[in-house]
């Protein structure tokens, strides 16, 4: 699959670099330093090259919009038109300290996104936590944690629900786009017990019976 990714920090080169080892092509774009875009592609190796956001879009079948909820309505501007798209966010609606969210419980970063992006297909999914990806397991001791993703184009979630569990997750369909508004809020959840509570390294495990 060609996979262009728009920001590519933590989330943008922690998901690359796992697809890269599963031989997709990537296009890393989104840098407001261009020798840093280079160096991120460099050490993913030959499968990546970069671009400017335009460019990604007309490379990818599925786009990874991978920067702060700040910086959303820039990037999409630069990306240009997204229409039939596979939009794969991973962007969480948290104000620029971390304090709380932008938004919530009303409307979400994955409609937000939705709306600046006319008729891309949006699927959002958080996957694991950059530091979770950049170990060398992903598993929690024996344990492979659960990776919610909300959607309303059946056949966009199957393809982003294949990209993810290529990281070692257990993917769970949490509905429509909408239930984003109840997603996002859970995992800042997981950022207040990891960053504030100092529990570490956490993940979801959804139990069913
Ligand atoms: N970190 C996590 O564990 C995690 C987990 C799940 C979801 N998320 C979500 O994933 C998204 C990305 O998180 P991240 O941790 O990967 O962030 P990050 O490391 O800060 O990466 C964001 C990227 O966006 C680029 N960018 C370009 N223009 C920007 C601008 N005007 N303002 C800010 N950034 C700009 C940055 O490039 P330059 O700095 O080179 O300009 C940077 O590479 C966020 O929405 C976050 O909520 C994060």
């Amino acid at each position: 699959m060609k996979i262009g990714i728009i920001g590519a920090g933590n989330m943008g080169s922690g998901l690359g670099k796992f697809w890269a080892q599963k031989g997709h092509q990537l296009m890393f774009s989104y840098s407001r330093n261009a020798a840093k875009l280079q160096r991120v592609a460099e050490a993913i190796g030959s499968n990546a090259t970069v671009g400017t956001p335009a460019e990604a879009v007309q490379f990818a079948d599925v786009v990874l919009l991978s920067v702060p909820y700040s910086a959303i309505a820039d990037a999409l501007k630069a990306a240009g038109s997204l229409y039939g798209k596979i939009l794969f966010s991973c962007v969480n609606a948290l104000l620029p300290d971390m304090s709380g969210m932008a938004v919530g419980t009303t409307t979400s970063a994955a409609e937000e996104i939705a709306k600046l992006a006319p008729g891309a297909r949006v699927v959002e999914a958080f996957s694991l936590f950059a530091e979770v990806l950049d170990s060398p397991s992903q598993r929690f001791d024996d344990q492979i944690a659960t990776t919610l993703y909300t959607g309303d184009d059946e056949a966009a979630k199957q393809g982003v629900a294949s990209l993810l569990r290529e990281i070692d997750v257990e993917v769970v369909d949490a509905g429509g786009l909408k239930n984003s508004r109840f997603v996002e809020p859970a995992v800042m959840l997981l950022i207040q017990l990891a960053y504030v509570q100092n529990m570490g390294q956490v993940g979801f495990k959804l139990l069913k019976r």
